[in-house]
């Protein structure tokens, strides 16, 4: 069985499609725990509400090697998933977790990704540059920030009048359809 450790920032629509996608089914992997870097983001009462432990770190803790690997330690802590995460993976837990954490993006990379590139960014720089599809990639977290070797893309189709909002829910779709899946494939199925 392979625990899981979520990393999030946000409402946590993602993080709570892993939970019961594995959770409430024989996978041979379950979400363990929930990690956050703000109080008050969506994931931490969804945590809550799905019964998953959840742990709020600031960002000097998220750096801390000594505040940060004891807690994945103790809940024995196999895979990390970031599911809107907004801080920089720190080196040494990419080094602890060499192919073992994996990240989505809400566009199609290697474009509109990096520093700054996330949520409505994404998509209204999508809609700036006139672009016909968008999609999301899954892809192993290395030290940068969406540059790690890529798992899987799945790309939609846009239309000329789509506001942020419709690429926004084209893209959650295809999150929704493909993210925990994915996961699956790349660390249970073997
Ligand atoms: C998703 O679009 C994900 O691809 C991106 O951040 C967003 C998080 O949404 N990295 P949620 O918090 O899972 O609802």
């Amino acid at each position: 069985m392979k625990n899981i450790a979520v990393f999030a920032s946000g409402s946590g629509s993602n993080a709570e499609n892993l939970i019961h996608y594995f959770n409430d089914n024989q996978r041979g992997a379950n979400v363990k725990l929930v990690i956050c870097n703000k109080q008050n983001a969506g994931v931490v009462e969804r945590a809550q509400r799905l019964g998953i432990d959840c742990v709020i770190l600031n960002k000097e803790q998220i750096q801390d090697p000594d505040t940060l690997l004891p807690v994945l330690e103790f809940l024995n802590i196999d895979v990390i998933v970031l599911a809107g995460f907004l801080l920089l993976i720190p080196q040494f837990l990419v080094d602890s977790y060499e192919n073992r954490i994996v990240n989505i993006h809400p566009a199609l990379l290697p474009k509109f990704g990096g520093k700054g590139m996330y949520g409505r960014h994404v998509h209204e720089a999508v809609i700036e540059s006139g672009e016909k599809e968008t999609g999301i990639t899954i892809h192993y977290v290395n030290g940068h920030y969406d540059s790690g070797n890529i798992i899987f893309q799945a790309k939609v189709s846009l239309l000329p009048d789509d506001t942020v909002e419709d690429v926004e829910a084209k893209v959650r779709e295809l999150e929704q359809k493909y993210f925990a899946q994915v996961i699956f494939d790349t660390f249970c199925a073997k």
